[in-house]
């Protein structure tokens, strides 16, 4: 990220602004597109990310396989690109949003997850109404217990999806999101769960039953992900903007963060410290992986840590040399996606000049 560029750009505007620095990104999205090439993997970036047509349409310019879509609202707006395949790697529930999904699926080929046989026939029955015909998969809980199950549990349900006539079992995935857990070992922990899960693929298959595809998520293991020749697709998305998680967990550099958000100092109180008018609803409550901080600020002469939030402040309590009053500072958020969602608008940076992009998909559900 180009912080003077940055700041010189917005110099103009009310703050907070969420700024993208494109010519950064642009670079983030060769290199995962690369490294899945590499790797063999076919690549799916989850557009919940940066949630905006320009950086999907380029994503998938980069050649990605499809998108990754986090809502059935999100696949909506993502349709207007017609990706090869748009994927919502969480099960869809209640009879509203399935419907929605099913008749989607009609302009677009989409794969979703299901998670117990009630679930499916339900998805089925809407794809059968739509005419549609839905890809899913089963999800294996590698570690980060959120809608996975067990492999005995996927045995069980990958066995009943064989008699659903509008739904084609596609393959296998996992979100193992406890690489993010702890700073230290995130590879270890992303070995561990590719090793789980080609073994999972490996048990089903031994049911006659056929897993084509194997599905795995968090950027954070792109470096050990050629190490595991038989996951066929990867869903990036932190790879595209980054963020201090990213950071944290050594997946890329500070520099190679594309995404911020540009604040000013707007008090210097008494008792210490600084206060930017960048709070919750611009960087939204996700702490850091120690739980010690909201962000930090660079650009300001020095490199601080935001310790405390209101809804629209940030309070930077323990710091020397406290920045003056109308400072403007770059905020770069320990969770972009949270981040940019709080915006409307975000300002793209380049080189040639910056320009204003919707955040298309902003609260699309
Ligand atoms: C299901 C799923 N797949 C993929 C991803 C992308 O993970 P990352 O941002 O680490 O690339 C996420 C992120 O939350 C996710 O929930």
């Amino acid at each position: 990220m180009d912080v003077e560029r940055v700041l010189d750009a917005t110099a103009q505007l009310s703050t907070p602004v969420a700024v993208v620095d494109i010519d950064q990104a642009r670079r983030n999205i060769t290199v995962a597109s690369q490294a899945a090439r590499a790797a063999a993997l076919a690549l799916f970036p989850h557009v919940k990310s940066h949630k905006m047509l320009a950086l999907a349409r380029e994503q998938l310019a980069a050649g990605a396989a499809g998108l990754t879509c986090q809502t059935v609202g999100e696949a909506e707006l993502m349709a207007a690109l017609s990706p090869p395949e748009i994927m919502i790697p969480v099960p869809v529930a209640g009879r509203a949003s399935i419907g929605r999904l099913a008749r989607l699926a009609h302009r677009v080929r989409i794969s979703t997850v299901v998670g117990d046989i009630g679930s499916a026939r339900e998805l089925d029955d809407a794809a059968r109404r739509a005419g549609a015909e839905i890809g899913v998969f089963i999800e294996l809980d590698t570690g980060y217990h959120r809608c996975g199950h067990s492999v005995t549990a996927l045995k069980s349900l990958a066995g009943g999806l064989g008699r659903m006539s509008h739904l084609r079992l596609e393959g296998i995935l996992t979100y193992e999101g406890h690489v993010y857990a702890r700073r230290d070992g995130a590879l270890q922990r992303a070995r561990a769960a590719y090793e789980q899960i080609v073994a999972a693929a490996d048990e089903i298959r031994a049911m006659g039953i056929k897993l084509e595809r194997v599905s795995i998520g968090a950027s954070a293991g792109r470096p050990v992900v050629r190490d595991h020749p038989r996951l066929t697709e990867a869903r990036r998305g932190s790879a595209a903007l980054g963020d201090l998680t990213q950071v944290e967990v050594s997946a890329m550099r500070e520099s190679q963060c594309a995404y911020g958000v540009v604040a000013t100092v707007i008090a210097r109180p008494s008792r210490g410290g600084f206060v930017i008018d960048a709070g919750a609803k611009a960087l939204s409550y996700t702490q850091s992986i120690e739980g010690n901080h909201y962000g930090r600020i660079v650009g300001a002469g020095g490199t601080y840590s935001i310790d405390r939030l209101a809804d629209e402040q940030g309070m930077c309590d323990t710091v020397e040399d406290v920045p003056s009053i109308g400072a403007r500072v770059l905020v770069l958020p320990t969770a972009h996606a949270a981040s940019i969602d709080c915006f409307d608008t975000a300002l793209l940076s380049s080189a040639d000049g910056c320009r204003p992009v919707l955040v298309d998909a902003r609260g699309a559900r």
